[in-house]
């Protein structure tokens, strides 16, 4: 029995669907603990291309069960939507698979027009979030007026807190000169999807215990990425949960001492989509190759994502931030023809030295990076599935990489493809 924590290191997008789908193939359940529909998980299985935004990364797998946790947000139009997209994919969707935490907060369509009418007043201080109402329905939740899926079970409850919700933010849309929000269509709609929810169901501690109990291997996926944790991102260009891996026990109903590993998902550079700092942007032509050998667009807006240079100073943090123990290195195969691979080692402020990101907006968007440049290979190692294979210079790459963040790297992931992975050493195998 093993559990094991998925991480994002940078922006997001930085492969975790792929290596999710990967070592599930070792899990019996794998979790989903924050977030909500604003991710985009891409697989690709011999070819075919699964894209998951809700849905732990594990449904595609035949023996896998999979379970959305309390710490997640649900838009129950959405959950609905992707699982008839897995079905016409001939993936069975059932309560036997399939289990939703009674406790997940619910986002509501309110939520989502909150969020875009947010984003439009802001101007040019917008979060360029992703539309989907992520963070008014963590707000309703924190502010302890949030509907839950266990509400479905109750509807003359459900009912009147939701109109309590509509008439707390129809206060503020009016004054905004907004349209306000009817609640009564809204409400029909969502009792009417509520019925095909209720059967999947269930407490999600209660879940995780028995497959504790039975000595099972279990996968917590995280969505985003270190850096858009609300506590320990570049706040406020942040998502609304935390990310990293303590979230994992919180989200789903596990404790800290029964996790045995995290694993860091780390893109050989740096994207991000959306506002705020980014120290190693480069919005030159080395920028512009790793967007488009990258193919680097967002899965769920279709928004070009901004592109950069490795920052071994941003992973080091995470490392620490999570405790991470290994390393997942993806897409270096998209580093491939470049003469020159530029590597932060460090950032300037005001004149002086500093290893880490400073908490402040202010000082972060004043950090300029320091950069070490190593020589680039010949040839292409898209595909390359065994460590001896790689060339000479990419293997130095790594171990660069490795000695600054302060963390090994286990598995190096070439290409989209479930199969193009080298595997130094399997989380699961570790205990
Ligand atoms: P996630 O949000 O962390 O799961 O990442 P996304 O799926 O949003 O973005 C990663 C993109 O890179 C997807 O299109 C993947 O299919 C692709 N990808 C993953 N690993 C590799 C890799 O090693 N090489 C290349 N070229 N693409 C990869
Ligand atoms: P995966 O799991 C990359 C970003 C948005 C925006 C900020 C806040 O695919 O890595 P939100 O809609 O969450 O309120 O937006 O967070 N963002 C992501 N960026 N990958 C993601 O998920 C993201 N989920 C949210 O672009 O900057
Ligand atoms: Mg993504």
């Amino acid at each position: 029995m093993s559990n094991v924590i998925i991480v994002g290191t940078q922006w997001g997008d930085e492969g975790k669907g792929k290596i999710v789908d990967w070592l599930s193939e070792k899990a019996d359940l794998v979790v989903r603990f924050q977030g909500g529909h604003n991710a985009g998980h891409t697989l690709v299985i011999d070819g075919n291309v699964f894209k998951l935004s809700l849905l732990p990364s594990g449904i595609v797998r035949e023996n896998t069960v999979v379970l959305i946790g309390n710490g997640v947000v649900i838009d129950p139009f959405h959950l609905i939507k992707e699982i008839k997209q897995l079905e016409e994919k001939n993936i069975n969707i059932n309560p036997d698979n399939l289990i939703v935490s009674d406790s997940a907060f619910l986002i509501l369509p309110i939520h989502q027009i909150v969020d875009e009418i947010r984003e439009k007043n802001n101007g040019s201080k917008k979060i360029g979030t992703t539309g989907r109402g992520i963070g008014p329905a963590y707000e309703d939740k924190v502010g302890r007026r949030g509907l839950r899926i266990c509400d479905f079970l109750n509807k003359d409850e459900f009912e009147s807190n939701m109109k309590k919700i509509y008439d707390f933010h129809n206060i503020w849309l009016c004054a905004m000169g907004e349209e306000k929000q009817d609640y009564k269509d809204a409400f029909n709609k969502l009792w009417n999807i509520g019925k095909t929810i209720i059967k999947f169901i269930q407490p999600s501690w209660l879940i995780i215990n028995n497959f504790k109990t039975s000595k099972a291997n279990i996968l917590f996926e995280g969505a985003q990425g270190t850096f858009l944790d609300v506590d320990h991102g570049t706040y406020p260009y942040v998502t609304s949960s935390n990310t990293i891996a303590s979230q994992a026990g919180i989200g789903s109903g596990m404790g800290p001492t029964a996790m045995n590993y995290a694993l860091g998902i780390t893109k050989a550079y740096t994207t991000r989509v959306g506002s705020g700092p980014f120290p190693t942007e480069d919005n030159g032509d080395d920028g512009n190759k790793l967007g488009t050998k990258g193919h680097e667009f967002g899965t769920v807006t279709g928004r070009q994502r901004r592109c950069g240079w490795f920052d071994a100073i941003l992973v080091k943090q995470a490392v620490a931030l999570s405790s991470i123990n290994g390393i997942a290195f993806t897409k270096l195969d998209v580093l491939d023809g470049f003469k020159e691979i530029k590597i932060c080692v460090g950032y300037e402020m005001e004149s002086k030295k500093i290893d880490y990101l400073p908490s402040s907006s202010v000082q972060q968007a004043k950090v300029k990076p320091i950069y070490e440049i190593m020589k680039g290979w010949k040839g292409s190692i898209a595909g390359i599935q065994n460590i001896e294979d790689l060339p000479y210079e990419a293997k130095l790459y790594i171990r660069r990489v490795e000695e600054l963040i302060q963390c090994k790297i286990i598995l190096i992931s070439t290409s989209p493809e479930r199969s193009d992975t080298i595997v130094l050493e399997n989380p699961f195998d570790v205990n």
